[in-house]
């Protein structure tokens, strides 16, 4: 199991390893954004990890391509492709 903290509102969720950061989010009550139904298409559903960058999934090349592609800081994950694998602290600019 693995703790996932968003920021800044302190809600936190515990999930099984291997869950994807954007259901993550969903569970614990928060919006995210979405104009392709985590589809991997359209990059709303970004988010920053704080703390925890080595507890989720490798950033892989398509991830980086959609980044660049919407002008994203590279440093960005696109939360309906990570997996959650260890405790890890995430925001997003609309929360
Ligand atoms: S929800 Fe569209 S890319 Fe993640």
């Amino acid at each position: 199991m693995a703790i996932v903290t968003f920021h800044p509102s302190g809600k936190t969720i515990e999930v099984e390893h291997g869950t994807l950061l954007f259901d993550a989010a969903l569970r614990a009550g928060l919006p995210v954004a979405s104009s392709c139904s985590a589809a991997f298409v359209c990059c709303r559903c970004n988010m920053q990890i704080l703390q925890g960058a080595d507890q989720l999934s490798t950033q892989r090349d398509p991830e980086r391509t959609l980044l660049k592609r919407d002008k994203k800081d590279l440093t960005d994950r696109v939360s309906c492709v990570v997996r959650v694998y260890g405790d890890c602290t995430v925001t997003t600019s609309y929360w």
